[in-house]
């Protein structure tokens, strides 16, 4: 997978992309990342690649010209485009396993006031990572393509993905490491047991305790199997 990143800033994206489990799927050549300043496509002979908005407002707005400019260069049949914006649909990680399939995902980010809205007929989505406004969409780029990144074949232990929280709508249970007795604090003793069906049955149980305190809204429609049915009725009576 190919990911290309339109910004005013990539050197925000330099610690980013040469860290950890990122830049191993970078140096394993997993997924190519580029960053390409959008100023460098301007045509303002002083560079400029911003104006103030029509109908008045603080601000500055990044112009159509130098955007879709460098998107006609790197877009190509098998490009999905998405425009980093608070008024997108709301990325989760079912989002992120749908980008994780393109070929070549391109990711525009707005910066100060945002961006001139003709560029988005041009786009195939906007997307938001959350209800509040950043500064810029850099961070929102680096969020989704590090979500997407490590969903990558070969990245990370495809096992380590299938508890994971949101991957079957649930929450991931508590996890606990060595020390076994952390000042008095004791790992739970089913975890020490061995004996793999109540180790399940107990983190299935975590799980939806979490779920159902920390994010109901998750619940909300969900087909539960009769283990899970008899679970919640326990968490309800204890
Ligand atoms: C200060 S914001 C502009 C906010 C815009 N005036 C509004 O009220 O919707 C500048 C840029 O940051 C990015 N941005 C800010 N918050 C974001 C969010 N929650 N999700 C995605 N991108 C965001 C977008 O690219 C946006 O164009």
């Amino acid at each position: 997978m190919k990911i290309s990143i339109l910004t005013l800033f990539p050197e925000m994206f330099e610690s980013v992309f040469n860290t950890s489990i990122i830049k191993r799927a970078i140096d394993n050549n997993l997924v190519d990342i580029e960053c390409i300043n959008i100023r460098d496509f301007t045509n303002d002979k002083h560079s400029h690649v911003d104006d103030t908005p029509f109908g008045g407002g603080k601000g500055m707005l990044i112009q159509c010209q130098p955007v879709l400019d460098a998107l006609s260069i790197i877009r190509t049949k098998d490009s999905h485009v998405i425009l980093m914006s608070p008024v997108g649909i709301k990325f989760n990680q079912k989002y992120a396993r749908k980008f994780s399939n393109y070929k070549h995902l391109i990711i525009i980010c707005g910066h100060y006031e945002g961006i001139d809205a003709r560029v988005y007929k041009y786009v195939d989505e906007l997307v938001s990572i959350g209800d509040y406004i950043l500064t810029g969409g850099e961070l929102g780029a680096m969020v989704i393509s590090d979500a997407i990144i490590r969903l990558q074949t070969g990245v990370i232990e495809e096992e380590s993905h299938q508890d994971e929280s949101f991957e079957n709508g649930l929450l991931e249970y508590p996890q606990y490491t060595k020390p076994q007795d952390y000042n008095g604090d004791l790992v739970p003793e089913v975890l020490l047991s061995g004996h793999h069906e109540n180790i399940r049955k107990y983190r299935l149980k975590e799980s939806l305790r979490l779920t159902k305190n920390n994010r109901p809204d998750l619940l909300i429609g969900r087909a539960f199997t009769d283990e899970e049915l008899a679970l919640l009725d326990e968490i309800e009576n204890e």
